[in-house]
């Protein structure tokens, strides 16, 4: 039995898409447990580029089954078009997506109230991506949101009138709390999800029982994170979070798999950091010329929004907490590469807070967290190029000697070193299956 979850070390956009379809070559199932279409895994293979929203990228291997978790919030628009995308590329998306008919949906007044939530906010806005993330998960939490499984059969009848009294309230929101005429029509919404489900149905099945028989047979399982531990609603640096439990024990609650099954935790980080929309983030370098350089050599623009990212040097309690949180048994370090022209690198080994006191962990607190002054050390560059190494031994010195310290820092093992966009251009220092 090998249950493998891949997770992000930082604010999410650490190459995890790469690093999972990697993987999956071991794997017989990549599944999905939280999250959304806000997500954006880009995966490289035979010189062309896949940005993935929804779809784990198990999608792109033949004979690999790709599963979406009943944690997973699904918008059945953008669902549809991913697969009407992939299929027109000439992937095969058929008996190989299996969904989870317990998974909750973006209704469009998710999605509505998403972006008018932050309008309202102004300078105090998340910097969401606008995709309805929040507000699906919110009304899921509060029992007011709608399955896959409730356009099942007789269900139908009783969603038509959970539905109207759902959406009445969300038109008086619109009004008055939102100051909008923005009107929801229940047979309108109810038509047109009815048609989706239609189409999605066949993806449908309690993906659980599958995920479990498939484990007691012996099938190798990877589950693939999206965002990244410092944006989980638990852990993060709340608000400046997503909606849901990004870290591995996600894994569990948003496949419907037991805690005992998993074998392995790899986390993915970046050789540097990375954050888009608002939120603390100490190590940050934006408007200097190094923060330029990353952004520019890591071509640091969201897959899903298209906004630039935040860059900064690595930060070693972020991670260090990421490795506890989530019993990480491996690093998988990406984008080593982009660091190749710098003399000197710093990494972040603590922070001072505004009384001078140093800190060895980052508080959880945005107010606090955003006022922390990192603590430097300088680590020597290597100033020759790392693109594409396959071999531990090909590294220059200082390459390796930048790992090590991450490793011993941080207290987890770099398992695999990424030094490119293709799915070649990886150092294998341990394999994880
Ligand atoms: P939401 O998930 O759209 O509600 O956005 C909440 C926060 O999470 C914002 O700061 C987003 O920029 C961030 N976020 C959401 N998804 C991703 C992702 O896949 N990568 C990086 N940041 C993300």
């Amino acid at each position: 039995m090998t249950c493998v979850v891949i997770v992000g070390c930082q604010w999410g956009d650490e190459g995890k898409g790469k690093i999972v379809d990697l993987l999956t070559e071991h794997a017989d199932i990549v599944a999905r447990f939280q999250g959304g279409n806000n997500a954006g895994h880009t995966v490289v293979f035979d010189n062309r580029t896949y940005i993935l929203h929804l779809i784990p990228s198990g999608i792109f291997r033949k004979g690999k089954l790709a599963v979406l978790g009943n944690g997973v919030v699904v918008d059945p628009i953008a669902l549809l078009e991913e697969i009407d995308g992939l299929q027109a590329k000439g992937v095969t998306v058929g008996d190989n997506l299996r969904i989870s008919d317990e998974a909750n949906l973006i209704m469009p007044y998710h999605k509505a109230m998403d972006k008018l939530r932050e309008t309202l906010k102004g300078a105090g806005k998340i910097g969401t991506t606008g995709r309805g993330i929040g507000p699906a998960y919110e009304d899921k939490m509060a029992r007011g949101g709608v399955r896959f499984s409730d356009f099942r059969g007789n269900g139908r009848k009783d969603l038509c009138g959970r539905l109207k009294s759902i959406i009445e309230e969300k038109n008086v929101l619109m009004r008055s709390h939102f100051h909008t005429d923005a009107f929801f029509d229940v047979g309108e919404i109810y038509d047109q999800y009815a048609a989706l489900y239609q189409r999605i149905m066949p993806y449908l099945c309690d993906t659980s029982v599958l995920l479990n028989e498939a484990i007691d047979a012996g099938k190798a399982v990877l589950f693939e994170g999206a965002q990244g531990t410092h944006l989980d609603v638990d852990h993060g640096t709340y608000p400046y979070v997503t909606s849901s439990s990004t870290l591995a024990g996600g894994a569990c609650t948003g496949c419907g798999v037991g805690p005992t099954k998993i074998t392995d935790v790899i986390g993915v980080a970046k050789a540097y950091t990375t954050r888009v929309g608002e939120g603390p983030f100490p190590t940050e370098l934006t408007g200097q010329a190094v923060g330029e350089l990353l952004q520019k050599r890591g071509q640091e623009i969201g897959a899903t929004t298209g906004r630039v990212r935040r860059c900064g040097w690595f930060d070693v309690p972020l991670v260090r907490e990421a490795v506890r949180l989530n019993g990480m048994t491996g690093l998988a370090i990406t984008k080593l590469d982009v660091l190749d022209t710098l003399e000197h690198i710093e990494i972040a080994v603590g922070y001072r807070d505004r009384e001078g006191e140093i800190l060895t962990s980052m508080p959880h607190h945005a107010g606090a967290a955003a006022e922390l002054v990192p603590e430097y050390e300088e680590l020597a560059g290597w100033e020759s190029s790392t693109r594409g190494l396959t071999k531990l031994s090909a590294l220059p010195k200082a390459a390796r000697r930048y790992l090590d310290r991450i490793s011993e820092l941080t207290g987890a093992p770099v398992v695999l070193i990424s030094t490119g966009p293709s799915r070649e251009e990886t150092i294998v220092v341990e394999s994880v299956f």
